[in-house]
């Protein structure tokens, strides 16, 4: 497993099934249990979100306490967040579609952090401007999902920075270097602004508590790269006397991430983007999507195709609501009574419904997206 590598800022290394034990068992979170699951569902009435039920988010971190506190009916509120690092391709949308689902069920606030300093300070060569313009596209992206407009509340790093650097420096004060240099591979080349910058994104972990006054528990959703910020995060905000952020954690999904698959951003042309138009999703779809299929009609009717690492399959399951579709055409496409073109059609069809309804609502987020500005002042109700 050495040469299995997880931080934020660079994952290489084989990710199968062994490499997610190992990184459990390192990083020591919990898998999510059938009981956990059970309680999910019953407040969600009933159905699990697929990516729950997939295993696609799998383990937590005091997920149990989220829920206590819902059932006893006290606050806690999302926290989730995006590096803008470029345009976003449909991938990058599973975290919000399942944050969206978690918002929706529990019908609480969330914040959402852009981290433009992030950007601008590792792995880029772009202009602080040029990370601010990509922060404003991506936060109508991520809007125009439907997230609730009075409960959703859009955190830009360098637009706050007055607000999280106060926070960030008890964070800061409370941090080794050595601390930093282990869970996030910084080394003495690394700029400084490396070993600085987790502190901001460990703020809004804490910053309706701090703000309110009032000890409030906050539910991270993330991909396991992100680990690191909150592994650091649970040893310091007690010091600070906070509780501890809770957190769901995801897969790293290879066949939406292109790690394994043809289909990524650092593929020239390969990635479907938010903006593509049908044709362009269709093309995408035919000529790049990795395939779970067989190689010939024969064999697929004789074997059935994977659908757990086939990207349009996997795009579809992302963009139906409907579970029990979704099953349907797991059992239709593994059993081999689907082929794998007819699954691209069905996937790139479904993607093109999807991209035209976010469409329409970002014309819509955009006219009022200073509505989902971050305030303080907004959080007097909890
Ligand atoms: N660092 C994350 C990224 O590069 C962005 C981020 C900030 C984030 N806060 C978060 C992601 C909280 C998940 C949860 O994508």
């Amino acid at each position: 497993m050495d040469s299995l590598k997880m931080t934020p800022w660079e994952v290489s290394g084989k990710l199968d099934d062994a490499a997610y034990r190992h990184l459990i068992e390192k990083f020591g979170v919990d898998i999510i249990s059938k009981e956990l699951m059970e309680r999910l569902g019953k407040v969600a009435g009933g159905e699990l979100h697929p990516f729950l039920a997939t295993g696609l988010f799998f383990a937590h971190r005091d997920l149990n306490l989220i829920l206590d506190d819902y059932d006893a009916g006290r606050p806690f509120y999302l926290y989730t967040g995006r590096g803008p690092s470029g345009k976003m391709h449909i991938g990058h949308l599973l975290p919000f579609i399942f944050t969206k689902w978690l918002q929706d069920v529990f019908g609480v606030h969330l914040l959402v952090q852009f981290t433009d300093d992030e950007k601008y300070l590792i792995k880029s060569d772009r202009s602080k401007k040029e990370v601010e313009t990509v922060a404003n596209e991506n936060v109508l992206d991520v809007l125009s999902l439907g997230f609730d407009p009075k409960k959703t509340h859009i955190i830009k790093d360098y637009d706050n920075a007055k607000t999280l650097y106060y926070y960030a420096t008890d964070v800061a004060k409370h941090t080794t270097i050595s601390t930093i240099k282990a869970v996030f591979g910084v080394v003495d080349s690394d700029n400084i602004g490396k070993v600085f910058f987790p502190s901001m994104q460990i703020v809004p972990a804490f910053i309706l508590s701090a703000i309110t006054g009032k000890n409030i528990r906050c539910l991270i959703p993330y991909a396991i790269d992100q680990d690191p910020y909150f592994r650091v995060s649970r040893d310091v905000l007690p010091k600070l006397g906070y509780y501890k952020p809770s957190a769901i954690i995801s897969k790293f999904l290879p066949s939406l991430q292109g790690q394994n698959g043809k289909m990524s951003s650092s593929i020239k042309g390969s990635a479907i983007f938010l903006d593509d138009d049908e044709d362009s999703v269709k093309r995408k779809m035919m000529k790049y999507a990795f395939s779970g299929g067989k190689d010939t009609v024969a064999e697929q009717r004789k074997y059935g195709a994977n659908p757990d690492v086939d990207f349009a399959f996997n795009a579809y399951a992302m963009f139906e609501d409907d579970p029990a579709k979704i099953r349907q055409v797991y059992d239709d496409y593994k059993s081999g009574r689907m082929l794998s073109g007819e699954m691209k059609e069905l996937s790139a069809r479904k993607i093109n419904e999807r991209l035209a309804e976010m469409r329409r609502r970002r014309k819509v987020v955009e006219k009022d997206v200073s509505k989902y500005t971050f305030d303080p002042s907004k959080f007097k109700d909890l």
